[in-house]
């Protein structure tokens, strides 16, 4: 019998499925992120973690799991986990990929939607009892979305689903930049590869489905913010330091750019005091890219069956490492 430490709520037949293979399961059942020190003492005993997205999982948390043969993280992306540590350790560490591909590429298009068409500010005028009649000209005269070119950086699976939307749904036209060029990408969807620096100059809509990591923390500072359109709006629903969030605020409200969506932020879950402050074209979701109850529910069977496979000695369908 393993034991399985679980660092949030899970949906209970997940759950259930450990406990059918004979397995022991620790599952932290408070709100909110978990200390150092709890989980420190959660995988002192563990076999198996399941950990969020948000639980950094480094040396030291190794060190205290010593008996850890899998790491399964409930999220695609996985730079909150030392992987190399990891492997030297002989630890399998597994995400959850394809799951939430189409949701998060939903959660992109509606962001992006409602910073161009100021939705959260029209929604609070009328709650607001401000809406007085019709008038040529609104208050809440947005930028148009179809026909407008979208910059892609990152045409990975999310990457290319949100171009999918852009090209087949709003008319868009599609430039992308990727470590590879993406062959499918420019076949079914004419999306066309460029220069970072060119695809923030020409593009209307900038969004960002980079991973993070070296080469990405910060690709967008002050530089990067001078080159975009004074029209452009930036969408973010990959990681937060890949934007430099001070340069963002700089940006905003220097005008250098019209507006931010953003589903992740630098330092979560605090979001920089200045971007609070901002409404106009600025949208913020607190991370909620995959958040429907299919795709999380998705998530936690991925990551439950890669901690089965590796339990019973099997490889993991989904291993990063
Ligand atoms: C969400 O941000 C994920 O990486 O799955």
């Amino acid at each position: 019998m393993a034991r399985v430490f679980v660092t949030c709520r899970v949906f209970p037949e997940e759950i259930d499925r450990l406990r059918a293979a004979g397995h022991s399961v620790v599952m932290r059942e408070l709100p909110g992120p978990i200390g150092c020190q709890e989980l420190l003492d959660g995988v002192r005993t563990a076999d198996a973690l399941i950990c969020l997205l948000s639980d950094r999982i480094d040396a030291a948390v190794m060190e205290a799991g010593g008996r850890l043969v899998i790491i399964a993280n409930l999220g695609v992306g996985y730079d909150n986990i030392d992987v190399s540590t990891a492997t030297a350790r002989r630890i399998v560490v597994t995400n959850t990929p394809g799951a939430l591909t189409e949701t998060t590429a939903d959660l992109t298009f509606a962001l992006l939607l409602a910073a161009a068409r100021r939705i959260v500010e029209a929604d609070a005028y009328t709650r607001a009892g401000s809406f007085r009649g019709w008038e040529l000209l609104q208050p809440h005269l947005g930028l148009d979305v179809h026909g407008q070119t979208l910059g892609i950086v990152g045409m990975g699976r999310i990457g290319t689903a949100v171009a999918r939307r852009g090209h087949c749904g709003f008319d868009m036209p599609i430039l992308y930049h990727n470590r590879h060029r993406n062959e499918d990408a420019e076949r079914e969807l004419g999306a066309t590869y460029v220069p970072f620096s060119e695809l923030l100059e020409s593009s209307d809509f900038v969004s960002i489905h980079a991973p993070l990591s070296q080469a990405t923390r910060h690709l967008f500072d002050r530089d990067a913010f001078r080159r975009m359109k004074r029209t452009a709006i930036l969408v973010n629903v990959a990681r937060g330091p890949v934007v430099d969030e001070e340069a963002l605020v700089w940006a905003l409200e220097e005008g250098e750019i019209a507006g931010a969506a953003l589903d992740v932020y630098e330092q979560e879950p605090k979001v920089h005091p200045r971007l609070t402050a901002l409404h106009e074209r600025v949208v913020l979701a607190p991370h909620i890219g995959s958040a429907t109850t299919e795709t999380r529910r998705g998530l936690a069977r991925i990551a439950v069956t890669n901690v089965l496979a590796v339990l019973e000695g099997e490889s993991a369908p989904n291993a990063v490492s």
